[in-house]
Formats: structure tokens, C-alpha cells, sequence
């Protein structure tokens, strides 16, 4: 796993933003896989900065998103697809039929799964997916378990998930208790993964990243059978 330590978030931000643009003006047609939470949000804020100078070309660029809350309808501003046209779509030129999320008020959550699953699967490799990391290690909303899933599925939120995310919304009560996300295996197909974390609440997760044990209770931790994994994180959440 190769390691950018940075001593901003700021700076963190910046190196991401790096490996995205260089990546696009590269390969205009990629496919990018993207996260939500607080962490991307810097990253999202600079390539919108570097599109507006025209510097990145969206037009081409297809992207997958790894999870959304369920039940949820887009529309909702704590939604994950409303998240993403806030910080990134709507300020860059991606034609929305490239966006890809999975859909939160889908009637039939299981059938939804199998089609986003499907999808990814029959669209070229992911490119670069970027990953947040939850306090309790989950990435997406594959959280701590006695097995995890390979494929896109519904799931539960722990109660520390909900706990963590209940800053977004006006109380714990209104997050959604369940998510669809891509699987671990889904998340492993990426040709290259670059995981973000800052923050001393992140620093158990990424301690448990970086040493040798592969375990469920940690879901991070299967990135280490990965061979391509970029780990940007600032100083509080490494030391
Ligand atoms: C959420 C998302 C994850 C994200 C994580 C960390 O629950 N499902 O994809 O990585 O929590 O969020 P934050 O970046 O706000 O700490």
C-alpha cells in the first residue's frame, strides 16, 4: 500500500484531486468511483476549481457511486445522490446519464442491488475509486460483521454508524437505518483504490489498515489483498 502523509486536510485534498486530474486528462473516458462524507468533500471543492479553469473535461468521464441510504428519495438534501450533484455534478460538465448511483427509493431494494451490481459489472473496470473510511472501519456501508458481502447488497447501519452520521441530519432518529452499497468484491474490482482519512477519529481504522491482520471486523482491512491502494491521510489520523 503506498502511503501520501500530509499535514493538512487541505493538503490531503490536493494530492487526491492530483491522481483524479491526471487521470481524466489522461484517459478522458474513465470510469471514477466515488464516496460521500465529509472526507472527499476538499477534493470535490478542487476539481471543481480546476474545471472551472478549464483545466478537466468531464464530458466523457462515467462514474459509480458506492452507496446510498435506503429508503431515500434523491430529492431528500441528505440523500447521497442529492450530496453528489451538490458538491460535484452540478458544477462540472458530466451529461447525467454517465452518473450512476444506487437508487434510494427503488420499490424493490434486492432487485436494485442486483442492477446496479450488474451494471458496474458490465461497464469497463473502475478506474480510480475513492474511499472514505468509517470510524469502525466500514468502507461504503460494509459494516463490521462475522462476514461481509462480496456483491451489492441492503444492509443494516450499526448503531455507531448511525451515531456518527446523525451531525448530517436533525436528529438520530431521521438517519435512514439502512443503505444499499456495493460489496467488498465490488469495491476490489477497481483497478486502483485511493482511501482518504484525516482526523484523529479515523486513526483505530487506519491502525488496523496498516498492520498485517485481514479481519470482518475491520472491512478496510481487505484492501490490503489489493495491489494497487493509495492510503492519503494527514498526520492525526496515521500517528
Ligand atoms: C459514510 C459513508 C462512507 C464514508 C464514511 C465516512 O457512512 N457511507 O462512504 O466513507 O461514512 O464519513 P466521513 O468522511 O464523514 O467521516
Amino acid at each position: 500500500m503506498e502511503l501520501i502523509l500530509c499535514k493538512t486536510y487541505e493538503e490531503m485534498s490536493l494530492a487526491a484531486a492530483d491522481q483524479i486530474s491526471e487521470l481524466v486528462c489522461k484517459k478522458p473516458d474513465c470510469t471514477l468511483g466515488l464516496a460521500t462524507g465529509s472526507t472527499p468533500v476538499g477534493m470535490y471543492r478542487e476539481l471543481v476549481k480546476r474545471y472551472e479553469k478549464g483545466e478537466l473535461d468531464f464530458s466523457k468521464v462515467k462514474t459509480f457511486n458506492l452507496d446510498e441510504y435506503y429508503p431515500i428519495s434523491p430529492e431528500n438534501d441528505q440523500s447521497y445522490y442529492y450530496f453528489m450533484h451538490d458538491n460535484l455534478f452540478s458544477h462540472i460538465n458530466i451529461p447525467e446519464e454517465n452518473i450512476n448511483i444506487p437508487c434510494g427509493n427503488a420499490p424493490d431494494a434486492e432487485a436494485e442491488c442486483h442492477r446496479y451490481e450488474d451494471l458496474i459489472a458490465a461497464s469497463e473496470a473502475v478506474d480510480i475509486q475513492i474511499l472514505g473510511i468509517g470510524q469502525n472501519g466500514h468502507i461504503g456501508f460494509n459494516e463490521p460483521d462475522d462476514f461481509l458481502y462480496a456483491s451489492t447488497h441492503i444492509t443494516g447501519l450499526t448503531d455507531s454508524t448511525i451515531a456518527a452520521n446523525a451531525r448530517f441530519f436533525e436528529s438520530e432518529n431521521d438517519v435512514p437505518k439502512k443503505a444499499l452499497t456495493m460489496g467488498i468484491g465490488t469495491i476490489l474490482r477497481a483497478k486502483k483504490i485511493i482511501l482518504l482519512a484525516n482526523g484523529k477519529s479515523k486513526h483505530a481504522a487506519i491502525s488496523a489498515l496498516l498492520d498485517d491482520k485481514i479481519t470482518t471486523s475491520c472491512p478496510a482491512t481487505f484492501l490490503k489483498t489489493h495491489p494497487n491502494v493509495v492510503l492519503i491521510c494527514d498526520e492525526e489520523a496515521y500517528n
